[in-house]
């Protein structure tokens, strides 16, 4: 079967997809509150962001907050609000310095009005910025995404603009959240745990996985470089011999 929904099938490295875990157990283990926690995780992200753009990375996905997330106690969800708060209002000047384009996928209408208008900004602002693409999965989940695709090509045959035999991956991958950016060649998940949590479903199909047990408050640029290693040592086949 020809697949179409890839951009390349290759052993390069061009995408990471991070799961950003273990931030509460890191404050918990230190007799500190999990806020704590989530407040050295947000200095991790922009460590990791600066090692894999000198790395030579070309996409990095992090998972900040996931749909699910909406369930943790108020003042949990607020704390994470307020790190993001920050690091939208903060980092303007360090990503347009090193080239950053970022882009944000997840639920927007969900997020508090004042974040979803910093987001817009800071989209704008760095979109023309072309050394990495740094893409944060903000009130996200792969199934919400999926679900959505699925009901605008609904209405697209409904409205007989399109019929059932135009439906392929490559036209289902260009109604995600994600449609501008290749498929993940690798998914990292921090801290032990070994799920993949609604993240990214239908794009990581043929991505390698690690799972490491270092929690997301002390993964740095070794850790990444590491992995990184591990992966350039895989063979990838997709599907094939
Ligand atoms: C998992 O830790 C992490 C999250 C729920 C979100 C990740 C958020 C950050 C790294 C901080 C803010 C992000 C940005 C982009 C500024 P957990 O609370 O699930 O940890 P646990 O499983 O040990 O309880």
């Amino acid at each position: 079967m020809k697949r179409t929904d890839v951009t390349k099938e290759d052993n390069s490295l061009q995408h990471i997809a991070i799961i950003m875990d273990g931030n509460g157990r890191w404050a918990k283990k230190k007799g500190l509150p999990r806020s704590v926690g989530h407040k050295k995780g947000a200095e991790t992200v922009k460590e990791i962001t600066r090692a894999a753009g000198e790395m030579g990375i070309k996409y990095l996905t992090l998972y900040a907050f996931s749909t699910e997330n909406w369930q943790r106690p108020p003042e949990e969800v607020e704390t994470l609000m307020g790190l993001l708060r920050e690091y939208l209002k903060s980092d303007l000047k360090e990503l347009q310095d090193n080239g950053v384009r970022i882009v944000f996928i997840g639920e927007r209408s969900m997020l508090p009005a004042d974040i979803a208008e910093a987001m817009r900004k800071l989209e704008n602002e760095t979109a023309d910025n072309q050394k990495m693409t740094l893409c944060i999965a903000l009130s996200y989940g792969s199934r919400q995404e999926i679900v959505h695709a699925a009901q605008r090509i609904a209405v697209l045959a409904k409205r007989g603009d399109i019929a059932p035999e135009d439906i392929d991956a490559k036209m289902f991958a260009g109604l995600l959240y994600t449609k501008d950016i290749p498929d993940p060649d690798l998914v990292i998940r921090t801290s032990g745990e070994q799920r993949v949590s609604n993240y990214l479903l239908w794009q990581i199909a043929y991505a390698e996985f690690y799972f490491s047990d270092v929690l997301w408050p002390d993964f740095d640029r070794k850790c990444l470089e590491e992995i990184i290693e591990n992966f350039n040592a895989r063979e990838r086949r997709y599907g094939k011999v």
